[in-house]
């Protein structure tokens, strides 16, 4: 039997260790379809100790100040992001790590070349597990950096990427929800998440145990598929985490998802949600397409 422990094959020409492990059977049977356990060698990664974090965190709220977020004292699972302001610079928060409160993430780390090096590295693995046909639905690759203090909660949310969250340092609890649960998530909020609220999707107390509770623990790492719901309670340590992630085309669901968002709240009807009829997917994405490409903004 397989573990998450077995090393993927790696190509001749590849001469490097392989920084990410998946199971390939885990990988065919579970992939954007339900979280699963991998592990990963980046434990002790001179790019992903604290001294360079605050490096790479000072550029970039010097540099791409949108790509960097961080609050302190957030203690409801339900707070939106963006409500809680940071009254100290982030490499003042990062160093006062251990009794902050806080949470910070680094997004697209990869405009630094060296974590650029460190992605291509970890999607390369990805890849020679999922096959290369798994590219030609990455509209971007991009890799993300998280420290939170201790006991800190990283409140409930859905992702527009699909993802693989390595644990560096410290150990966390995160519940994982699926992402076809429509008590836990509805058509609304997803139709609203991909329209015009990110923060859409809202966390039910009375239906936590839905939730598949993990323990992450350096040197682990857990899949969690695009838009699959999560939150996540971190131990009582320092933690520090990076997810490798890609976005999708848009035409490939948030096209389907704006639609039914106009045909349900302008038109007043119940639309068919996505992937239960490709006659209407199809034309939904067309439409969707066609209305971004006359707006002028990108196909994402
Ligand atoms: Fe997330």
């Amino acid at each position: 039997m397989s573990s998450v422990l077995d090393v993927p094959s790696q190509p001749a020409s590849q001469s490097r260790q392989p920084l990410v492990l998946i199971d390939r059977e885990k990988f065919r049977q579970n992939f954007n379809k339900w979280h699963f356990m991998l592990s990963h060698r980046l434990c002790g990664h001179p790019l992903l100790a604290l001294p360079r974090i605050i490096e790479l965190a000072r550029d970039t709220a010097l540099t791409r100040p949108d790509d960097l977020y961080y609050d302190s004292g957030v203690t409801d699972i339900n707070e939106r992001w963006g409500t809680s302001q940071p009254a100290v610079p982030v490499d003042e928060t990062i160093r006062r790590i251990e009794t902050a409160g806080a949470w910070i993430v680094i997004k697209r780390a990869e405009e630094d070349p060296a974590y650029a090096k460190l992605l291509g590295d970890c999607m390369s693995d990805l890849l020679e597990v999922s096959g290369p046909e798994l590219e030609r639905h990455m509209r971007y690759k991009k890799i993300d950096v998280f420290v939170s203090s201790p006991n800190r909660v990283t409140t409930y949310h859905i992702d527009s990427e699909s993802g693989f969250l390595l644990q560096v340092a410290g150990t966390k609890e995160i519940s994982l929800f699926r992402y076809d649960d429509r008590d836990v998530l509805t058509e609304e909020e997803i139709e609203q998440f991909w329209t015009v609220d990110r923060n859409a999707p809202r966390y039910k107390p009375q239906l936590q145990h839905h939730a598949d509770e993990v323990t992450l623990e350096p040197g682990m790492g857990v899949h969690i598929p695009i838009n699959a719901p999560h939150w996540v309670k971190n131990a009582n340590n320092v933690s520090i985490a990076v997810s490798i992630n890609y976005h999708v085309w848009a035409s490939e669901r948030a096209n389907i998802y704006r639609i039914n968002y106009y045909l349900r709240n302008k038109l007043g009807v119940t639309p068919t949600p996505p992937f239960r009829s490709p006659a209407r997917d199809f034309v939904k994405r067309s439409i969707g397409t066609v209305y971004q490409t006359m707006r002028g903004t990108p196909n994402a």
